[in-house]
């Protein structure tokens, strides 16, 4: 099931899992090396990130089962509903454009060559809801920089899988397909910009965008692409599916902004996903990540560039 020797065991296998979120907390607060002497080797794998948040992720329940993957359906169970239906195994990412060695790469070889590591981020759909999500992921530019990025590459595009036979919203057409994302090449090259492999300490489901997945954090949800088979460094700035499909509610840039809204509701707050009662809080500028986000966007008119 595992697809690379890094992730073969990982710490939620042989932990049950609620028992997973409070080890780590005690792990956090034990000092790294001291903790990880008293642990299986398999623990060291996923080494907890600098750009963490300490808020409490969601649990495993509500990340699997409420879910945007327009290719399984449009509601929001149907990803976890149909994503058995696709086969992950084997896969590899076409990387091309303006790099120096474009190629076929197979996915274990990508993660291979990967330092992964476990990010809790928080992550802020376009429909004004939230959630807090343990990714292990590594960095896109980690990987960009394998492939050699020429100086005249300005922009980064992705593209999702097409597989009809096994992805059954793809077969009903409810999108143009393929998927389709886009990043400028500062925002793809910065450090919170990651490649997503897994969660919880476990390959990512398929209703998660299994194998990999797009992770960027100060963007809303639909900028983090699933299920990857494509990467194109272009000197124009690529088409993006939602913005295609409606460019007056979904811009380029899909920074997460409480000062502007969408044009069909607010996007000053969010409801945070989980617990019994619906809890809404305020939506902070960059999703939180100004500090390290907002030099992108210094001189620009976020009200423009949306
Ligand atoms: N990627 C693909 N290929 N197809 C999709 O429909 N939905 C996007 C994004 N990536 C989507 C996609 C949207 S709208 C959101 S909010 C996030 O995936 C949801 O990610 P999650 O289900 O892991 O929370």
């Amino acid at each position: 099931m595992f697809k690379s020797s890094k992730s073969r065991l990982s710490w939620a296998d042989v932990t049950p899992k609620s028992e997973f979120l409070n080890r780590r907390q005690i792990m956090a607060g034990m000092g790294a090396a001291a903790g990880m002497a008293a642990l299986p080797a398999s623990a060291a794998t996923f080494p907890a990130s600098q750009y963490s948040t300490d808020l409490e992720p969601n649990s495993l329940e509500d990340i699997t089962s409420y879910n945007n993957f327009y290719e399984f359906g449009t509601g929001k169970g149907d990803p976890a509903r149909y994503g058995h239906l696709l086969n992950t195994d084997p896969w590899s990412v076409q990387i091309d454009g303006l790099v120096d060695k474009p190629g076929d790469y197979d996915l274990a070889d990508i993660l291979d060559n990967a330092d992964l590591e476990e990010r809790i981020y928080r992550f802020r759909c376009v429909e004004a809801w939230s959630m807090v999500i343990p990714w292990v992921g590594f960095e896109l530019a980690s990987l960009l920089n394998r492939v050699g990025v020429q100086s005249s590459a300005k922009y980064v595009a992705f593209e999702t899988l097409v597989r009809p036979s096994e992805m059954p919203g793809q077969a009903l057409g409810n999108l143009n397909y393929p998927y389709r994302e886009g990043l400028r090449l500062d925002e793809a090259m910065n450090p919170l910009t990651i490649l997503a492999s897994g969660l919880y300490g476990e390959d990512l489901p398929n209703q998660n965008g299994a194998p990999l997945r797009l992770v960027v954090p100060w963007k809303y949800g639909f900028k983090s692409i699933k299920s990857i088979v494509r990467i194109t460094l272009t000197d124009t700035q690529p088409e993006t599916t939602w913005s295609n499909l409606n460019p007056r509610e979904y811009g380029f840039y899909s920074n997460v902004n409480p000062n502007v809204d969408h044009p069909r509701w607010s996007q000053a707050s969010e409801r945070k996903i989980g617990g019994l009662i619906a809890k809404r809080q305020e939506t902070l500028m960059f999703n939180g990540y100004e500090e390290q986000v907002a030099d992108l966007y210094a001189g620009m008119d976020l009200s423009v560039d949306y």
